[in-house]
């Protein structure tokens, strides 16, 4: 054949594909999610092969080596105990609650990891939602807001140098911007979850904190989360978040879950000159897992496969339990 192009031409070598390779992935594009309780051991759990519910010393020990690994951000999330769950979710702004804890530990112990935390009331709230949920069933906005506002505050003042609200709320962002900024903490980031969507993907992540909602006493109580969080039908209406939170002084976005949302996160990127976040959640680690675990997929080749297409759709930054295992098999190269 007389062809003028042959795009074979440079995919004949390794040098030459590396030459012409448009993404890469760092170690520090990751940021790792971790599940923290106040109990002495570790436990494993059983949806997430790999993970941890980490005690504080196991944390200490677990970021020490993600920090080896050259991962530079971590995100904490508590398995708060059953006596310590309300209705109004109050234990998610104690000072002395677990989360403030963990982190004034890790600033100690690391004091150069980013610490990111998340902010919701899902944890701490006896109802399983991330608002409070009204005598009617409905998930207040406004009044959660304020609490949220206090739980920003409160991990901030631990000494949290990202906060990152995932509970979906309107005005949530700006309401914690003036917030922080009204204590002194000007310099503490906010990583929004612009568009996070009502997904069952979170499943195995809500049995690691016993979190799912759950009806707790006499009130009707949303057995999802779908008047928070998005429909997963709506790519347009990321948009309107993204605006919104850009609008507020949201620093970074994030688009949740990753894999089944590439398309949003290429709108975002497109739309967008701030940083774009990616959350490889709970149930993508699990389905990886699981088919690894019978042999069924490379989990190393499908692992960087993933967090590579991630960056190739415009995220800067992924958040990922495989932040561990991808960084070491990086360094193998
Ligand atoms: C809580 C929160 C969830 C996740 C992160 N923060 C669960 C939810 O919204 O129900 C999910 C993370 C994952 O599945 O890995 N607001």
């Amino acid at each position: 054949m007389e062809l003028t192009y042959r795009p074979r031409r440079l995919r004949r070598t390794p040098a030459l594909r590396a030459l012409v390779r448009e993404h890469h992935l760092s170690p520090s594009d990751f940021i790792y999610p971790l599940f923290v309780h106040e109990g002495a051991g570790n436990e494993p759990i059983g949806a997430m092969p790999g993970a941890c519910r980490w005690s504080l010393d196991g944390l200490v020990a677990e970021v020490g080596r993600a920090w080896e690994l050259g991962i530079r951000c971590v995100v904490l999330f508590p398995k708060v105990a059953d006596g310590l769950k309300t209705e109004d979710g109050a234990e998610c702004f104690n000072e002395h609650g677990l989360i403030p804890r963990a982190i004034r530990r890790l600033k100690e112990t690391h004091p150069d990891m980013t610490i990111m935390t998340d902010v919701a009331l899902d944890p701490y709230s006896c109802d399983g939602h991330d608002g409070i949920v009204s005598a009617e069933g409905v998930v207040l906005n406004d009044e959660t807001v304020e609490l949220l506002c206090r739980q920003a505050v409160a991990q901030a003042r631990a000494g949290a140098d990202l906060v990152g609200p995932s509970d979906m709320m309107d005005g949530r962002v700006g309401a914690i911007r003036e917030a922080l900024d009204g204590e002194g903490f000007e310099h503490v980031g906010i990583i929004s979850y612009t568009a996070k969507y009502a997904s069952a993907y979170y499943g195995p992540f809500r049995e690691a904190l016993d979190s799912a909602p759950r009806a707790s006493g006499g009130k009707p109580i949303p057995k999802d989360k779908s008047t928070y969080q998005m429909d997963p039908a709506n790519g347009r209406e990321a948009l309107i978040e993204a605006e919104l939170d850009e609008g507020e002084g949201a620093d970074i976005l994030m688009v949740k879950p990753g894999l089944a949302y590439l398309d949003v996160i290429y709108r975002l990127r497109q739309e967008s000159e701030q940083p774009i976040a990616a959350y490889n959640v709970s149930g993508e680690y699990a389905m990886v897992k699981a088919a690894a675990e019978r042999g069924w997929i490379d989990e190393r080749a499908v692992v960087l496969e993933t967090l590579l297409c991630f960056k190739r759709a415009g995220a800067d930054l992924i958040l990922t339990y495989h932040a561990c295992d991808a960084a070491a098999w990086l360094r193998q190269g």
